[in-house]
């Protein structure tokens, strides 16, 4: 049994990128090919052995919550059909985990948003999962990083090797070895650095396990990069606490596959990549995809 249950998940963002589509439906319910994107994240972190989600929300995201609620008139209809397949299509999201929901009024930045968790989660660790990265299942990051909080105790972030022109677009680590081959001590930490002032190229990627002293930072840390208060910050600090206060971090190195839904770009590279890969519909868009002539005159 894993010794982290909750997994924080902040969707309180506006979701501008993807205007107008985001109007009135929350990002997070973007389809990946035929599944909300959020839903992978639930699954991620149910794979790792978490049984308790909450999600961090905004005015707005009340398919998000309907998502993960029981659709009984669905599931009626479905039933009288003998649809089984696309019952248990419908069931699935709602039988994942108990999931809670806590609203983050302003938008003050993810570490605020984080601070929202503080009554829910209480003196225990916990992960923090951000929807718009998505860890492909084949290459589970999560069940690494807390095995490296019960070893050493403290945070641990996930890091990813970036180009050095990307690195402004993350946070950014400098890190120390370790005895440990795949684990890095975390020494210092940069949101969204210019590439000239960037330590590495190691970003951090939206997946942290964290000591719960992270909630006494937050409550001090001041607005940072962009004017929000940020994870990244409060990590800094952490990261130079005592360990016997629940300071330390950690960073593993993720090199798995992770696709990025933040971005109209990125967000279709992850739909027609996922989706190629499906057995139902891959073989036809692959020769779909090999077919088209993208040099033709309108
Ligand atoms: C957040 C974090 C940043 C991290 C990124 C990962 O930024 O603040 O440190 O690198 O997530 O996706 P955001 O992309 O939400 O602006």
């Amino acid at each position: 049994m894993s010794a982290v249950h909750t997994a924080v998940i902040p969707a309180a963002g506006l979701g501008t990128r993807f205007l107008p589509a985001t109007k009135a439906m929350p990002k997070e319910m973007l389809p990946v090919v035929d599944k909300p994107a959020i839903q992978f994240v639930v699954e991620e972190a149910v794979a790792a052995g978490m049984d308790d989600v909450l999600f961090i929300t905004s005015r707005g995201k009340r398919a998000l919550e309907d998502h993960f609620d029981r659709n009984t008139d669905l599931e009626v209809a479905l039933a009288e059909k003998n649809d089984s397949d696309r019952l248990a299509l419908t069931q699935e999201s709602t039988d994942l985990a108990r999931v809670h929901y806590v609203r983050q009024g302003q938008a003050l930045g993810l570490g605020h948003a984080v601070l929202m968790a503080e009554n829910h989660v209480g003196d225990r660790p916990f992960a923090v999962l951000l929807g718009d990265d998505l860890i492909d299942a084949r290459d589970p990051i999560l069940p690494k990083m807390i095995e490296v909080r019960e070893k050493h105790g403290g945070s641990v972030i996930c890091l990813m090797r970036v180009p050095r022109e990307d690195i402004s677009l993350y946070g950014c680590a400098a890190v120390e070895e370790t005895t440990d081959d795949d684990v890095l001590r975390v020494v210092d930490l940069i949101e969204k650095p210019p590439v000239e002032q960037a330590p590495s190229d190691l970003a951090i990627i939206g997946r942290y396990v964290l000591d719960p002293a992270v909630f006494d930072v937050l409550h001090r840390t001041q607005p940072g990069r962009g004017g929000e208060i940020q994870l990244t910050d409060a990590l800094l600090e952490l990261a130079s606490m005592p360990a016997e206060q629940g300071g330390g971090v950690h960073g593993v190195v993720f090199d798995g596959r992770r696709y990025d839904t933040g971005d109209k770009l990125s967000y279709l590279k992850a739909v027609i990549r996922l989706a190629t890969e499906r057995e139902d519909i891959g073989p036809d868009l692959r020769t779909w995809i090999a077919e088209q002539d993208y040099g033709r005159a309108p």
